[in-house]
């Protein structure tokens, strides 16, 4: 069974979500660099291994990186999965766990990378808006996807109200990647990621949609 161990920074809906779907996979700890992360008292709560690597205790970024790579290897994970995890990672991390870190990001990429993606999504006036599963590469935001989700923007949408619709479909789609990727469905080869069992959409999905 592949071992996951899941980073965080806050809330922790997303790695509830995964915990929840009961995943074929060994959670083999929830790492956070907050120690006040509520995601923290959650995995507590289900009795898994967890650690924190504050980074205020490191005086820069390599240092803190250098760190949280010793604690999390110390877990032997197969897959890194990051859940709402809030620092961005240096290239000597990615590179020792290269294609084996997920990311969650509330928008449909290469569209919004960065933060504050449904203020810029409702200022951009678009009229679909989503959310991105994917492999961690050193550009930020912009590694192979894996799986989407988009969802309408409604005309009385705030960011409170469309950042709500985004999350619902965030963990719909984030268990269903670790998913595959514990199955042994996921290859990535140029850039692009291969799903052995995709599900195939032939409707569009249109926004605003005509009523007839
Ligand atoms: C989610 O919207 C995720 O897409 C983004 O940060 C948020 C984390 O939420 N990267 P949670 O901690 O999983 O509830």
């Amino acid at each position: 069974m592949k071992r996951i161990a899941i980073l965080v920074s806050g809330r922790g809906s997303n790695m509830q979500a995964i915990l929840d779907a009961r995943l074929p996979v060994e959670i083999a700890a929830v790492v956070s660099n907050n120690p006040g992360a509520k995601a923290l008292d959650l995995a507590r709560a289900r009795g898994l291994p967890t650690a924190t690597v504050n980074h205020r205790d490191h005086p820069d970024r390599a240092a803190f990186d250098s760190a949280l790579a010793e604690k999390l290897a110390s877990f032997r994970p197969d897959l890194v999965i990051l859940a709402g995890f809030m620092r961005i990672l240096t290239e000597p991390f990615l590179a020792r766990f290269g294609g084996r870190i997920l990311n969650i990001h509330p928008s449909l990429l290469p569209a919004f990378p960065g933060t504050d993606t449904h203020r810029r999504a409702l200022e951009a006036g678009v009229r679909l808006h989503g959310c991105t599963v994917h492999f961690v590469t050193p550009a930020l935001d912009h590694g192979p996807i894996v799986i989407q989700a988009a969802v309408p923007v409604l005309p009385d949408d705030d960011e409170q109200k469309l950042a709500a619709r985004v999350l619902e479909q965030e963990h719909r789609i984030y268990p269903l990647a670790v998913r595959w990727f514990a199955e042994g469905k996921l290859a990535i080869g140029e850039g692009r990621v291969r799903v052995d069992e995709q599900c195939v959409f032939p409707q569009p999905i249109i926004s605003p949609a005509a009523s007839q």
